[in-house]
């Protein structure tokens, strides 16, 4: 079972960034069973190994009615395995895989194997496997949706689920097979490696608490109309989102966005900056003691109108200009309480937080890094993330540029979440400090 360099495509937006440098890279063993969603394993392989796994393929007799096996072992660059009586294979093979193996995923997971699963039962290599894996296993459940909903299979989830030694990803409600339209179609092929990948991250931000703030703030004119910007939190959901898989503790202070919580993320939901500053103030306590570093990745609006009306403004020909009044600072505000804390620190337990911010400009890139500097000095920060409004808003990929004191790192165009983990990687070093 010898391994392979994976070829270097950028990763889709949703599957995390490939382990850096010096990481070992983790295995997963890919159990493949019938149904026709075996197909989509090949993606899922696919998408594993582009964010950075080795991959095992593991298949039924009855999944290579619907997948070729060369496929996989192609994608892969491992021989698949079907059977547990191999008799090119000195030793018990399941065994074997299982102490390889950092994680098993089964992709589909039919409504007999999830039976069998909870049975406990080990007739074959997939299920003999799943018993004596050592670390996660995860399981995309894929069958018509009157077989999901069936008492048995109802019962054998809530066994599953009860044991705890197995995590379900999906199935979500959508089209199957058939034609038909139900609860039973499997997870995407992005969302089951990226929930395969999350599960092997190193958790190295563990102890780490991180408040993110993400999306815009939105201004309110009167109860119809307000200011805003394009802001969607793609950006600042991600550094959420892998902050919390590589074991932080993560609060995420959202302005109005159409994004779900990451999982294991504290959400709050503001609207306007002065909610979204009194949501930060609340998360870092006034003395700063309350997390170890600041994301600012908001688009905080700089400018609120003058008066809320609380009822809707009609037209009239002499309303032409709209009176706004300027919003704080939020970042800034931050960064000068740290420095009035770094003369006053004395002997106390706890650093001040390390403080992030993004600047997104429409300037050149020389104009845009300028821009960064003068933010980083002005809001006496510790980092600026330096980036295009066309290459940011909006998109699933980001090409920015990490701007300190004496250095700026163009890091090219990444998908969010591996921008993310660089983020993190450097916010990780200012907390060691
Ligand atoms: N920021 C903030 N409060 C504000 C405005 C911005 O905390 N009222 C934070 C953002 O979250 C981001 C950084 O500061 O981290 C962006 O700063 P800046 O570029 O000054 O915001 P812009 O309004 O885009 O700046 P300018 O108009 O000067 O280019």
């Amino acid at each position: 079972m010898s391994g392979r360099t994976p070829s270097s495509p950028a990763p889709p937006p949703d599957v995390p960034a490939p382990p850096a440098a010096g990481r070992a890279r983790p295995t997963v063993a890919l159990a493949v069973s019938g149904s026709i969603a075996a197909y989509k394993a090949s993606e899922v392989a696919r998408l594993l190994i582009q964010g950075g796994a080795r991959v095992l393929p593991i298949m039924t007799r009855a999944a290579q009615q619907f997948l070729g096996p060369m496929t996989l072992s192609g994608l892969c660059g491992e021989p698949v395995r079907d059977t547990m009586w191999d008799p090119g294979f000195a030793g018990e093979l399941h065994v074997a895989l299982a102490a390889e193996a950092d994680l098993v995923l089964l992709v589909p997971a039919t409504a007999d194997v999830l039976a069998r699963l909870a049975a406990g039962r080990a007739d074959d290599l997939v299920t003999a496997l799943a018993l004596c894996a050592k670390g996660p296993v995860l399981a995309a459940p894929a069958m018509h949706p009157r077989m999901w909903a069936h008492p048995a299979t109802a019962r054998n989830v809530a066994a599953l689920e009860t044991d705890g030694r197995v995590q379900l990803i999906g199935p979500v409600f959508g089209e199957v097979a058939s034609g038909e339209r139900g609860l039973g179609r499997m997870a995407e092929p992005a969302a089951i490696a990226a929930a395969a990948l999350s599960r092997l991250a190193p958790r190295d931000l563990a102890g780490l608490r991180l408040v993110v703030t993400a999306g815009p703030t939105l201004e309110d004119l009167d109860p119809v109309r307000f200011l805003g910007n394009r802001s969607t939190g793609k950006m600042g959901f991600a550094v959420a989102e892998r902050a919390a898989a590589r074991g932080a503790e993560v609060t995420l202070i959202a302005g109005p966005v159409a994004l779900s919580t990451p999982p294991g993320v504290r959400r709050v939901d503001v609207r306007g900056a002065l909610a979204m500053r009194a949501a930060l103030w609340q998360a870092l306590g006034d003395d700063l003691r309350g997390a170890d570093a600041l994301v600012m990745t908001a688009a905080v609006s700089d400018y609120r109108p003058a008066e809320q009306h609380p009822t809707k403004l009609k037209r009239t020909p002499d309303l032409t200009t709209l009176p706004l009044v300027p919003n704080p600072d939020l970042l800034a505000e931050v960064g000068a309480a740290r420095a009035g804390l770094a003369g006053a620190a004395g002997g106390g337990r706890s650093r001040p937080p390390a403080l992030v911010g993004f600047a997104v400009e429409t300037d050149t890139d020389e104009g845009v890094i300028a821009h960064a500097r003068r933010k980083l000095a002005g809001k006496r920060v510790d980092l600026i993330v330096a980036n295009h409004a066309a290459d940011s808003f909006g998109r699933d990929d980001n090409r920015a540029t990490l701007v300190t004191h004496d250095a700026a790192d163009a890091l090219g165009v990444l998908p969010k979440a591996a921008l993310a983990d660089r983020i993190l990687d450097r916010v990780s070093r200012l907390c060691a400090r």
